[in-house]
């Protein structure tokens, strides 16, 4: 670098005396190139061929020469990336004709030397940070300069007034800068000039009169600037002019009449002025125009039939103006029309047929008062991509011929008198990106077959009258950003498959009869509550109602394909599978048929709940009575109920015994019953388990043996009984309450910011299982081991609940427990399902080896989509056994786990999966596995000491 500059230096110093020892000439362009160089900033190293040593510049990068004379005669650096000042270096190129410096990012003011340059012809640096003003004398200056860009730049200041004196100037455009005053007069003395562009500027004050004498203008803009006043009146004697662009200012009066001469002209916009009056009919005589652009100003009347004559005519944009009558017959003739805006006008009348039969490509006429029905015939061409008939008084049913335009983009017909049902024939339009139907009285569902316009972005059906559900097929639609159905009448549960559509923006169906759950999901976990408003039936947290215990999905049996009977692996052979698309693994068919079994239960418990209502009806009273005692101090009496707490103390409740019961304070609701909140007299909170199906529980004695038994268990990862309270018609059960909420909203129902991390993970299947192997020591099985089960402390530390409640229930059997534990499906070991085998603590290895997968994958052990069912460790097996297990991990981990530990877990997980109890390892065992997992050095270690 500073190399460079001493040569310069050099140069510059001894200038006479290089210059009388080389080729005057070349020197000159050498050194100029050279001195203009060291003057920039070249961060793409473009200009590394510019070597000072080098007598013949003529091949350096953006360098032209003149062939005879090999001197400099163009420099074009476009999109250099240069950055600086333009230095005076470059006027020692006095054969140069272009000057190109676009597109780069030269700052400093602009010198008014450069036109002094002799053989210049063209100067472009446009494009570039340059400021200031245009200096007065910079046109003074040219000599036969053709062309001189100085657009988009910041210049600022008047255009000076001697502009008028390049009488070769072809070509200026000093558009996008920040020019302000009036146009200068001498302007309409550059009778050379063809191109005028002035656009985008600060620019007021009149159109000077004198254009007239711009015989040669073929193009001139002045639009986004802030002229008024008319347009000149002898405007059409520029008989050249092909493109007239006055757009943005704030122009009035009428058309000048000598614009009829303008007949090769082809573009004309007058958009958003202030111009009046009507369309004038000669209008017509402009024969050329392929563009009109009359938008946005205060014309009216109706539309002369002249422009019919425009048979050149592909864009017409009338919108935001006056205009009356009917949509304007005339254009039927215009046969290249392509685009058509009529927008926001007074027009009346039918939307006429041949509009779909031009091969029009836009029809916009939205905000007018046109009427009657929408007709679409089998004629139409498949050109349309634009259809905007909204906010107008169409009545009638949407057309079935929608379906045939299959390039149809965009469909808006919201904001009409519209009836009828959605044409299910609107499964063809296959382009439609945008269908917009709102603000109509549609009846009927929404039709299934929209799951075929599989480009679709955004659907809006708001403010109708439909009924039905919301079709599950719109998860296809996988491009879907926006939904809207909201103020309609939709009923049934949202399709949890729409969970899956992940650009989802926004989801609105408040105002309608829906009922259930609200899918999880990436979207669905930050939905605004104003979304989902006003729908009595929905329920989940973010509308602050419970729901229901969920039982399960049925699944329908095919009992030529499968049956109950696990052994059935036959109808796996190739045979066996014609009927069904989706082959269903030995252990989805263990879960089928355990579901099928569950199926039976649940009738059982039906039937057991019954009888277990009447006796709670009882209970309520019996409660009501023992509200007194509880809210005092215990007694012995049996009739009011006894209440026991293991560690002593002041057993009482803050509130009284009704305030437990209270929806309010509902926690959850698990197989055995709702868990509720409350307070000790201490100001301890505790958590209430009432169990709900009494008639079920055993007696007096048995029960108070068995939950002494549980209360005795101690281990810090075990939710701990502290205490139970006995009426023959109501038993509550008193755990410590745990703070942290439990592992399946943790891992299901959490955003990826708040994702558990792999520490935690870990941390969770470790606990567990020590929480298990106490039990197992203590010969307690759980039985009904799952996330939901599992409470998370404030420290993150897991604890689990619900352990040995089966023991309560006086028939220990295979219904009972796959009934009480039917919520857990996908935990529950085959065995369950075949009621020859014994139930042994090995489910709980099957139900942890489950869990460990669910933490491992955040995903539920059986998920349910519309004809399939995926069990997790199914798809982690087959993942193993593809090699990709590590792509079974939860991606919300970012990818921030050490793999070789998380593949060890998952194959843990696995192997207590096995299908044959004693094939899985007892959870002492799998305590020991996991501590070496952890710490493989420190086992390292151990065998070698
Ligand atoms: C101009 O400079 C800015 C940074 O100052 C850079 O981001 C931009 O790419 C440059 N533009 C050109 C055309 O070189
Ligand atoms: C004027 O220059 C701008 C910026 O380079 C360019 O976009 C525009 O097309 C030019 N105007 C004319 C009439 O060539
Ligand atoms: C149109 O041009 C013709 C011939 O150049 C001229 O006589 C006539 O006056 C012009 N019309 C208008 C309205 O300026
Ligand atoms: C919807 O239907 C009801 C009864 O059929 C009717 O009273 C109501 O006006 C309709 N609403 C709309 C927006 O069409
Ligand atoms: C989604 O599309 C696939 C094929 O494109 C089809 O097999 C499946 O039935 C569709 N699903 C829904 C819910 O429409």
């Amino acid at each position: 670098m500073m190399g460079l500059l001493l040569r310069i230096v050099v140069f510059v110093l001894f200038l006479p005396f290089l210059a009388a020892s080389r080729n005057p000439a070349l020197n000159d362009d050498v050194l100029g190139l050279i001195v203009f160089k060291a003057d920039l900033r070249d961060p793409g190293s473009k200009l590394v061929s510019w070597n000072e040593d080098d007598d013949d510049p003529c091949h350096w990068l953006g360098v032209k020469c003149d062939p005879k004379t090999n001197r400099v005669t163009e420099l074009s650096l476009d999109g250099f990336f240069l950055s600086g000042k333009i230095g005076r270096g470059l006027l020692q190129l006095q054969s140069l004709r272009t000057l190109s410096l676009s597109k780069n990012n030269f700052s400093g003011t602009l010198s008014s030397d450069l036109l002094r340059l002799e053989s210049l012809r063209n100067l472009d640096l446009s494009e570039n940070k340059l400021s200031g003003p245009i200096p007065d004398d910079f046109f003074g200056q040219c000599r036969s300069i053709r062309s001189i860009s100085l657009a988009k730049n910041a210049f600022f200041g008047a255009i000076p007034p001697n502009v008028g004196s390049c009488s070769t100037l072809a070509a200026l455009n000093l558009s996008s800068n920040r020019l302000s005053g009036s146009l200068p007069c001498g302007l309409w003395s550059l009778n050379a000039l063809r191109s005028l562009d002035l656009s985008d500027n600060n620019l007021v004050g009149e159109i000077p009169v004198g254009i007239s004498k711009m015989y040669n203008l073929r193009s001139i803009s002045l639009h986004g600037n802030r002229l008024s006043g008319h347009l000149p009146d002898d405007i059409g004697d520029c008989l050249l002019l092909k493109s007239l662009d006055l757009a943005g200012n704030s122009l009035s009066g009428s058309l000048p009449e000598s614009m009829r001469n303008l007949s090769i002209c082809t573009y004309l916009s007058l958009s958003s002025n202030s111009f009046s009056g009507e369309v004038p009919t000669w209008i017509g005589e402009m024969k050329s125009l392929a563009t009109l652009d009359l938008s946005r100003n205060g014309f009216s009347g109706q539309l002369p039939g002249s422009l019919g004559d425009l048979q050149l005519l592909e864009v017409l944009n009338l919108s935001r103006n006056g205009f009356t009558g009917s949509f304007p017959e005339p254009l039927r003739s215009c046969k290249s029309l392509v685009d058509v805006d009529l927008s926001q006008n007074s027009l009346t009348g039918n939307l006429p047929l041949w509009v779909f039969e031009l091969g029009l490509q836009q029809v916009l006429v939205s905000k007018n008062k046109l009427s009657g029905s929408i007709e679409i015939p089998p004629t139409s061409a498949s050109t349309l991509q634009v259809l905007d008939l909204s906010s107008n008084a169409f009545s009638g049913s949407i057309p079935e011929g929608v379906g045939k335009l299959k390039s149809l983009e965009v469909l808006d017909l919201s904001g009409n008198r519209l009836n009828g049902s959605i044409p299910s024939q609107i499964g063809g339009a296959a382009s439609l990106k945008e269908l917009r139907l709102g603000k109509n009285s549609l009846k009927g569902a929404i039709p299934t077959q929209i799951g075929n316009c599989s480009s679709l972005t955004s659907l809006d059906l708001s403010q109708n009258n439909l009924t039905g559900p919301i079709p599950p097929t719109l998860a296809n639609l996988t491009n879907l950003q926006i939904i809207n159905f909201s103020r309609n009448r939709l009923t049934g549960t949202i399709p949890k498959q729409l969970s899956d559509i992940s650009h989802l923006l926004s989801f609105n169906i408040s105002h309608n009869l829906l009922s259930g759950d609200i899918p999880s999901g990436s979207f669905f976990n930050t939905i605004p509550p104003s979304s989902l408003s006003d729908n009595p039936g929905l329920c989940g947290s973010i509308v602050n109602r419970s729901c229901p215990a969920v039982l399960p999905k049925p699944i329908v049996l095919n009992p030529e394909n499968s049956s109950p009977n696990p052994s059935s692996g036959s109808t796996l052979s190739p045979t066996g599978l014609h009927h069904k698309k989706i082959l269903l693994s030995v252990s989805a068919l263990v879960a089928i048929g355990a579901a099928a079994i569950i199926a039976l239960g649940v009738i059982t418990i039906t039937i057991l709940n019954v009888r277990a209502r009447a006796a709670a009806s009882q209970s309520a009273a019996a409660l009501a009575l023992s509200d007194d005692y509880l809210s005092q101090s215990p007694t012995t009496d049996a009739n009011s109920g006894r209440l026991v707490m293991f560690a002593g103390g002041d057993p009482e409740f803050s509130a009284g015994a009704h305030a437990l019961l209270n929806k309010d304070c509902e926690l959850g609701r698990g197989g055995f019953g709702a868990v509720y909140k409350t307070m000790l007299r201490d100001g301890r909170p505790v958590a209430i388990k009432k169990l709900t199906v009494s008639s079920l529980v055993k007696s007096q004695e048995d029960f108070e043996r068995e939950v002494k038994k549980l209360g005795k268990v101690q281990h810090p990862n075990l939710v701990a009984l502290e205490g139970y309270y006995w009426t023959p018609s109501l038993q509550l059960l008193v755990y410590e309450f745990v703070s942290g909420g439990s592992l399946y909203k943790h891992l299901h129902e959490s955003s990826a910011s708040n994702a558990l991390s792999w520490q935690e993970r870990f941390d969770i299947i470790l606990g567990t299982a020590k929480s298990l192997a106490h039990l197992h020591r203590l010969d307690i099985i759980h039985y009904n081991l799952k996330s939901a089960n599992i409470l998370l402390d404030g420290s993150g530390e897991p604890k689990i609940g619900d352990y040995g409640l089966a023991k309560l229930l006086p028939m220990l059997d295979h219904y009972v427990l796959s009934s009480k534990i039917q919520s857990a499906l996908g935990y529950m070991a085959p065995e369950f399902a075949c009621r020859t085998v014994k139930i042994t603590e090995k489910c709980d290895v099957y139900a942890f080896g489950v869990l460990t997968l669910e933490i491992m994958a955040g995903k539920r052990p059986v998920e349910y989509m519309e004809d399939d069912v995926a069990v997790l460790c199914d798809m982690v097996r087959a993942a193993l056994e593809e090699g990709r297990v590590v792509g079974c991990v939860d991606g919300r981990l970012c990818g921030k786990f050490p793999v070789e530990e998380a593949i060890a877990v998952m194959k843990l997980g696995l192997i207590c999966t096995s299908q044959v109890p004693s094939n899985r390892p007892d959870m002492g065992e799998v305590v020991n596995i996991l501590e070496l997992i952890r710490c493989p050095q420190d086992s390292q270690e151990e065998e070698l000491g």
